[in-house]
C-alpha cells in the first residue's frame, strides 16, 4: 500500500461490544490530526453496497461518544458479501465487487473493520483482492486468536460479576443452587473470569465437558460445611460429557447458531439430583450493552489509535493486538479461522481449581 492515506473507512462488523465507539472515536481523532478524513459506513459491509450508506465523520461527530455502548455506525452480523448475503427472494449473492467498486468511487485508501471471527474473514478476504485493511478485533468472548484481550470482555465480565454477587445473597436467603448463563459460544473467558471474581462454586466452560455427578456431589458437599446455597456459572457453549451444546436455532448460510439453554438444563437437573431448589437467569445481551469500563475505553482508544498509526506507516493486511504491556500488528492470515480458547493447562484453570472452584470435571 502507498505510505500516503488521505481518507479511510471505518467500519463495525458483528455483534456489539461495549468499547465500538471508543474506537471510533479513537480513529477519527487520530486521523484527524494526521489531516486523514475518515468516513463511517452504515451496518458493517452493508454500507458499502450503497455509498448513501456512508458520511464523513469529524471530530464533532465523535464526540461524546467514548462513554456509550452499541455503535454509532450500526452493524449486523447477517450476510457476507463473498456469497453468503441474500437477496430479495432468498438465493445467495455475490456482492463482493460492488463492495470493491464502492470503496473506489469513495477514494478510501483503506478500510478500519473492527470485528470479531466473521467481520474479520471477510475482511482478510478484501485485503486479499487488493483493498488496504487494517482490523481491530472485538468481542466481549476474547476468543480471537493472537490477542490476549479483546475490548468489551472487561465489560462484560464487570457485569456478570455483579450478577453473581446479587445471586449469591438471594442463593444463601432461600438455601438455593443459583445457575447463571453468561455470553461465550466456543470459549469459555467470561464465565471463568467472572465465576472467579464472583466466587462461584462450580464454572462450566465450552473446553470442559461437564459430569453432573462431580456437579451434584459439589452442591452437596457444600451442605456438609454449612452451606446450604451454590452458585453455578455456566457459559452458554458448555455441555456435558457425551451431550450436545444447548442450541436454540441451528445456524444457517447467513445467520450463526443461536445458543441457549444450558443453565436451565443444569438447573432442573441438579434440582432432580440434589433435591435441592435451583433456579437460572441468563444474563444474554445484557452483558453487550451498558457503558465500557474505564480499562476497555484505554484498549480501545490504544487499539484505534495504533490502527491509524500502522496505516500512516503504510502498512495493512494486519490486526492490531494486545500482546502485554504493548499493542503490536499480528498478519490478518494468522488470527483467521483460528480461536483462542482457554488452555487448560494455563494459569487461570489452575487459580480457579486452586481457591476450590469445581469445573465441572
Ligand atoms: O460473539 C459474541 C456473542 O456474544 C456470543 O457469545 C453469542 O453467542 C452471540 O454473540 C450472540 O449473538 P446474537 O446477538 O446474534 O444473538
Amino acid at each position: 500500500m502507498s505510505a500516503v492515506v488521505r481518507r479511510i473507512g471505518i467500519l463495525t462488523g458483528g455483534g456489539d461490544a461495549p468499547g465500538l465507539n471508543a474506537v471510533i472515536r479513537a480513529v477519527v481523532r487520530s486521523a484527524t490530526t494526521a489531516r486523514i478524513e475518515c468516513v463511517g459506513i452504515e451496518d458493517s459491509f452493508d454500507g458499502l453496497l450503497d455509498p448513501k450508506h456512508t458520511r464523513v465523520l469529524t471530530v464533532r461527530e465523535v464526540t461524546g461518544i467514548l462513554r456509550l455502548g452499541g455503535t454509532i455506525l450500526g452493524t449486523t452480523n447477517r450476510g457476507n458479501p463473498f456469497g453468503a448475503m441474500v437477496d430479495a427472494d432468498g438465493a445467495a449473492v455475490d456482492y463482493s465487487n460492488r463492495v470493491i467498486e464502492n470503496v473506489r468511487s469513495l477514494g478510501l485508501d483503506a478500510l478500519v473493520v473492527i470485528g470479531g471471527d466473521g467481520t474479520l474473514a471477510i475482511a482478510h478476504r478484501f485485503q486479499q483482492r487488493g483493498i488496504p485493511i487494517v482490523a481491530v478485533p472485538k468481542t466481549i468472548d476474547n476468543d480471537i486468536a493472537d490477542t490476549s484481550m479483546t475490548f468489551g470482555f472487561d465489560t462484560a465480565v464487570a457485569f456478570a460479576t455483579e450478577a453473581l454477587d446479587r445471586l449469591h445473597a438471594t442463593a444463601e436467603a432461600h438455601h438455593r443452587v443459583m445457575v447463571a448463563e453468561v455470553m461465550g459460544r466456543h470459549a469459555g473467558w467470561i464465565a471463568l473470569y467472572a465465576g472467579i471474581a464472583g466466587g462461584a462454586d462450580v464454572i462450566l466452560v465450552p473446553e470442559i465437558p461437564f459430569d453432573f455427578d462431580a456437579v451434584s456431589r459439589v452442591i452437596q458437599d457444600r451442605e456438609g460445611v454449612g452451606a446450604r446455597w451454590s452458585v453455578v456459572v455456566a457459559a452458554e457453549g458448555a455441555h456435558p460429557i457425551g451431550g450436545e451444546r444447548s442450541v436454540v436455532r441451528a445456524g444457517t448460510a447467513d445467520r450463526h447458531e443461536k445458543l441457549g439453554g444450558i443453565a436451565e438444563l443444569v438447573a432442573d437437573e441438579l434440582e432432580r439430583r440434589t433435591g435441592k431448589e435451583a433456579r437460572h437467569v441468563v444474563l444474554g445481551h445484557l452483558q453487550r450493552g451498558g457503558t465500557p469500563t474505564s480499562y476497555d475505553r484505554v484498549l480501545a482508544t490504544r487499539f484505534g489509535s495504533f490502527a491509524v498509526d500502522l496505516l500512516r506507516r503504510g502498512e495493512s493486511g494486519v490486526m492490531v493486538a494486545l500482546h502485554a504491556p504493548d499493542i503490536v500488528a499480528v498478519p490478518l492470515a494468522q488470527v483467521v479461522g483460528r480461536t483462542r480458547y482457554v488452555p487448560l493447562d494455563g494459569d487461570v484453570i489452575k487459580t480457579a481449581r486452586s481457591v476450590g472452584i469445581s469445573l465441572g470435571d
